[in-house]
Formats: C-alpha cells, sequence, structure tokens
C-alpha cells in the first residue's frame, strides 16, 4: 500500500451552498432555459448537483475528453471520447467541469463546440485553480478557486478513484509526488 491520506478541503455542506448560488445566477442569466453539457467523468455529480439547483428549463448531455492518462499531469493531448447526442446550434449552452486546471481540455472543447454555432457557450467550473493555467479560459461561473493541489471526492478521481467523496479533499502521498 502506498501512503496516501485525505484532508478535507471543500466539505459538503459547503459545495451544496455554493452549487445552490451558482444555481440562482444561472436562473438569473438564463430566463429561457439552458442546455447542460457535462464533461465525462468528473462532472457527474457537480451536473446533478447543478442542475437541481436550476429552476429554468434544462436540457443535458455528455461530453467525453480525454487528456489525463491516469496520474496527476496533464498529457497536453487531448481527444474527444464521446459526442454530445444533439445538435447544438441555436442553444444556449453552458459547458460543466469539475476542475479548470491548465486550461488545456476547455479551450479545446470550446474550439470545437463553437464551430458548431450555438448561440451562446459558456463554462461553469466547481474548481479552478489559477496558477496552473496555460491555455487563457474564460470561466462564467466559479464555484470555488482553490491552491494548486492535487484534489479528489465529488466526481474528481486519482486514477479512478475516490469519485464517491462527498467532499473534496486534497490527497497527499509521498508516493505521488
Ligand atoms: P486541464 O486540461 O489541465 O485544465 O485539466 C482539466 C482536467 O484535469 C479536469 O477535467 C480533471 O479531470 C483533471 N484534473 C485537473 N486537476 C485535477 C485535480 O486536482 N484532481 C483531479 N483531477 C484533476
Ligand atoms: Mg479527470
Amino acid at each position: 500500500m502506498t501512503d496516501t491520506s485525505l484532508r478535507v478541503l471543500l466539505p459538503a455542506e459547503k459545495i451544496r451552498a455554493r452549487v445552490r448560488e451558482l444555481g440562482r445566477e444561472i436562473d438569473r442569466d438564463y430566463p429561457d432555459g439552458v442546455y447542460l453539457i457535462a464533461i465525462l467523468k468528473g462532472a457527474f455529480v457537480f451536473l446533478a448537483d447543478l442542475a437541481r439547483a436550476i429552476s429554468r428549463p434544462a436540457r443535458l448531455d455528455f461530453i467525453g475528453i480525454s487528456s489525463y492518462g491516469g496520474g496527476k499531469t496533464s498529457s497536453g493531448e487531448v481527444k474527444l471520447t464521446k459526442d454530445v447526442d444533439t445538435s447544438i446550434e441555436g442553444a444556449d449552452v453552458l459547458i460543466v467541469e469539475d476542475i479548470v486546471d491548465s486550461g488545456i481540455t476547455l479551450s479545446y472543447l470550446v474550439h470545437v463546440l463553437e464551430q458548431r454555432r450555438p448561440r451562446s457557450l459558456r463554462v461553469a467550473a466547481l474548481l479552478d485553480k489559477p496558477e496552473r493555467r496555460l491555455r487563457p479560459v474564460d470561466v462564467a461561473y466559479v464555484g470555488f478557486r482553490i491552491p494548486d493541489e492535487f484534489v479528489v471526492g465529488y466526481g474528481l478521481d486519482y486514477a479512478e478513484d475516490y469519485r464517491n467523496l462527498p467532499d473534496v479533499c486534497v490527497l497527499e502521498s509521498a508516493a505521488l509526488k
């Protein structure tokens, strides 16, 4: 076994309160409703809570992107592994992401989706690590800005583990550094 420990950074209650606030902001900004596109797999928990915090009509879809292999650092290569099921032309699209780190994933996805002529295209991210940014990304709705630490839980994984933790935790491990 490797020597790992988890430190709670954002407890579930704090996340719940912030997601409710984001829902109210989105309600205000999208009176006609919104098309939520969540990035698999990490955003699935955030999407489930955010969608229920929105009272306007909402449609949901999922997109798959891989950029991160099994480890903690980006390969810098991004590819679409699953596309959305329907056209987004003319729709008010909100991309739902778990965390913005280098910005490579989102800048790629924004570029891809813009070519499909949505009426509007914005990003909601639960977490933002601005210190790590390599590509500029305009994130309209940010849950929390966090320091440059590797976090898991609330959908976020390390090598597919920890997604089911209700809190966002810092993964501390001598072996993983
Ligand atoms: P970016 O392309 O570097 O912005 O990376 C974004 C993706 O990397 C996210 O969708 C996450 O899947 C993953 N990621 C970045 N930072 C973390 C982290 O601290 N914990 C877990 N996954 C992360
Ligand atoms: Mg991931």
